[in-house]
């Protein structure tokens, strides 16, 4: 029968994020199941969740969205009634979650309060993250677009994350750029961000001193005195020798 499978195909699922809860919350040893599922906002989010996606699936108008609703006025938790999501999501604190329409989560990921899996714009179709299994978000990272998450990855708390991540790789910051990869430092020639080299910059440095040169040997042939400012004959440098660089830092 359509209708009992569904229950206890929810069931199923309810009964593995209870499970992801307890193996992940350090608050959660020793606390009972209807415990959990009568105060924890994680847990009743996925409740109706899993609920409000069985129905969607099924076709049934108006209440997946009416529940979602219920869901997100209770626990400040927004899923999507289309949204995709493995077993054993777990979902610390939830206030501020939002996993929008298109979003696929594997299994065993969890989120923590503030995460966000977005949209970047007013595209159509498939326009959010697709999160792989055993995944960590920490809390207030926005993930944004159509990106996927490898497996394993860890996402900084507040980073924005808009291109992929590799598996098993450790995103922070804004935007989100890999620090960690299989657990090893991330280093790279581009590192340093600040001091970038400036090839028109020094262009223009060796054709000043060119010029200067030359200036200098056709006062020779001339008779002229050499110039007694060498700052004019070797031209201004080209970015303030004292102050802010205007490049940033
Ligand atoms: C990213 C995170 C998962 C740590 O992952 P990790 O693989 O153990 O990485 P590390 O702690 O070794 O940190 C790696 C580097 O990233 C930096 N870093 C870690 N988290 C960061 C963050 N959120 N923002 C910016 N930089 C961060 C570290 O300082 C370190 O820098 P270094 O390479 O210069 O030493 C963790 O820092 C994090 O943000 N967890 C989320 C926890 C959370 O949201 N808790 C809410 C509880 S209510």
């Amino acid at each position: 029968m359509p209708g009992v499978d569904l229950l206890g195909r929810v069931a199923r699922e309810v009964r593995a994020d209870l499970n992801a809860a307890r193996q992940r919350d350090p608050a959660a040893r020793g606390v009972r199941a209807i415990e959990m599922l009568a105060t924890w906002p994680g847990i009743q989010a996925l409740l109706v969740h899993r609920l409000a996606h069985a129905l969607h699936g099924a076709g049934v108008p108006v209440l997946p969205r009416t529940l979602a609703f219920a869901a997100r006025t209770l626990t400040g938790i927004e899923i999507h009634p289309a949204a995709s999501i493995g077993e054993g999501l777990f979902i610390d604190h939830g206030s501020g979650v939002v996993i929008g329409e298109t979003a696929s989560i594997g299994n065993g990921v969890t989120l923590y309060q503030g995460v966000t899996l977005g949209g970047t714009g007013f595209s159509t179709g498939k326009r959010h993250p697709t999160v792989e299994d055993n995944v960590t978000i920490g809390s207030g990272a926005k993930l944004l677009g159509p990106i996927t998450i490898g497996h394993g990855a860890k996402i900084g708390a507040n980073s924005v994350v808009v291109i992929d991540v590799p598996p098993n790789a450790t995103v922070v910051g804004v935007p989100g750029h890999p620090v960690r990869v299989d657990g090893r430092r991330v280093e790279g020639p581009d590192a340093d961000w600040i001091h970038l080299p400036d090839p028109v910059a020094d262009a223009m440095r060796v054709l000043s001193a060119r010029v200067a040169e030359l200036e200098r040997m056709v006062g020779e042939r001339e008779g002229e005195p050499p110039s007694p400012n060498g700052a004019e004959t070797n031209g201004h440098p080209l970015r303030p020798v004292q102050g802010r660089n205007p490049a940033g830092g």
